[in-house]
């Protein structure tokens, strides 16, 4: 039989194949509230503005709520040959409260109601990311509270670089969960418009009132344009965008994780909550949690980069391809709340082995540069002479198998005469990080300083 929705013109029903490629039920059932939400709306709108009646907009509006609740116990009858959300959510009404129900759809087309549906989703997702990277932030800040003096090593290509310290890396992670914060925030703030109105397309002859039903829906006013109101995802974009970026640097963190739990390294204790064993060997306790967010930014990029594809040859306006929006946008965002999940509880437990980063940051010569400064400073050596003599001292003690601070005073005063027994001072990782006092250096005062900035902002109203 033909579709009762839209079959006035079709003397036969679709295939059974044509129905399972062109349904979107299946997935976008998730739109439900945000649905109904819309339509409850738009119903209140249509009575205020004279186009329908006030009975018939209450007996809409209270349907719907029964529909609502159907659906919440899980007693609605989904039905694929509906094809979607919206055409299953309207033939319920029907069934409902009758006759009214077809007045429904006036003013409205599926196609600015799945922007409006899609948009206000998306929306929740924004706010749903925001804290959840403030709780993360909070974990990292916790962290470097503790350690805001524990030295560690810094690297550079994975080499040891200087001594830094354990609060300030924890610290460079709340500036990229910061930048991801105001990137969703931003996001939420230019996707807040409201497509509901503008029809198919052209918008409508009705004396509708958009900025009523925008307001009703907590957007800060109507879209402009109805042709860009329902051919832009460009809000789901920038939600995916932000997203691949989060997952990003949850990606690179988790990296750090299976590195510093490693055997080789033992910089962090992960706790048992956030570990597994191995079936053979027994004195395995693997880091599947952060291998698992490690590999989940790939999902989450997948996503983006699907839908940018499906939307980027699209002529204007609505075209049928962006139905696949919402599986990728769906994706992506259940895999980034788990992740920030997942992170925050791995950070709040882990616990870093003081003792392990302390020897490591005394090792690989990772005072070179102090020495090297020490000689510019004290000698007024020009700062490439201090490194190629400071270089000289590495090459002596490496041969020696040891660090720089056991080299003798006379060993290094045979490379340059000048050398004096305070330079020792210099060459302990202690000294090191707490003279790298310049704004946003590793030293234990800035540090401090940055965690009560951000403290201040998280606090904000
Ligand atoms: N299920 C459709 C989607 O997700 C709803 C819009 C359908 N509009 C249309 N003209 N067929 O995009």
């Amino acid at each position: 039989a033909a579709n009762a929705m839209w079959g006035g013109r079709f003397a036969a029903g679709p295939d059974a194949i044509m129905q399972a490629i062109n349904a979107s039920i299946g997935f976008d059932k998730r739109l439900y509230a945000q649905d109904i939400a819309g339509s409850r709306a738009h119903a209140a709108m249509l009575a205020a503005t004279g186009i329908l009646s006030d009975t018939d907009a209450k007996a809409i509006g209270e349907g719907l709520l029964t529909v609502l609740s159907e659906i919440e116990t899980g007693v609605f009858p989904f039905r694929v040959d509906l094809e979607d959300i919206h055409m299953n959510v309207e033939a319920r009404l029907k069934e409902v409260i009758g006759a009214p129900a077809g007045r429904l759809h006036t003013a409205r087309s599926r196609n600015d109601q799945v922007a409006v549906d899609f948009r206000l989703w998306v929306r929740d997702q924004c706010d749903a990311a925001i804290s959840g990277i403030q709780a993360l932030i909070s974990a990292f800040l916790a962290q470097a509270e503790a350690g805001a003096d524990w030295v560690m090593p810094g690297f550079t290509h994975l080499q040891t670089a200087q001594p830094v310290t354990w609060g300030h890396h924890m610290m460079a992670y709340v500036e990229m969960l910061g930048r991801d914060l105001s990137r969703f925030r931003d996001a939420r703030a230019r996707m807040n418009e409201c497509p509901l109105g503008a029809a198919a397309l052209a918008g409508t002859s009705f004396p509708i009132d958009r900025f009523m039903t925008a307001a009703a829906l907590g957007f800060d006013r109507p879209t402009a344009n109805s042709l860009d109101s329902v051919s832009d995802r460009d809000f789901a974009l920038e939600f995916l965008s932000a997203s691949s970026i989060c997952a990003l640097h949850l990606s690179r963190f988790a990296e750090e994780l299976v590195i510093w739990s490693s055997a080789q390294f033992r910089f962090v204790v992960l706790s048992d909550r956030w570990t597994t064993g191995s079936s053979i060997m027994p004195q395995k306790k693997n880091p599947d949690a952060a291998e698992l967010l490690r590999a989940k930014m790939g999902r989450i990029l997948g996503a983006t980069v699907a839908l940018f594809t499906v939307m980027k040859g699209l002529p204007l306006t609505y075209s049928k391809d962006m139905q696949e929006d919402k599986e990728q946008v769906f994706d992506a965002a259940d895999t980034l709340m788990l992740g920030l999940a997942a992170m925050t509880g791995m950070v709040g437990d882990m616990t870093a082995n003081r003792a392990s980063i302390a020897a490591a940051a005394a090792s690989g010569f990772s005072t070179a540069t102090d020495l090297a400064d020490w000689l510019v400073r004290e000698l007024g050596l020009p700062f490439r002479d201090a490194h190629h003599i400071t270089g000289t001292l590495v090459a002596m003690a490496e041969q020696q198998g040891c660090d720089l601070p056991d080299l003798t005073l006379e060993q290094m005063q045979s490379v340059h005469d000048g050398i004096r027994h305070d330079v020792f001072a210099v060459l302990g990782v202690e000294n090191s990080v707490r003279s790298r006092t310049s704004y946003g250096g590793t030293a234990p005062d800035q540090v401090r300083a940055q965690i009560r900035r951000w403290k201040d902002i998280l606090d904000a109203p």
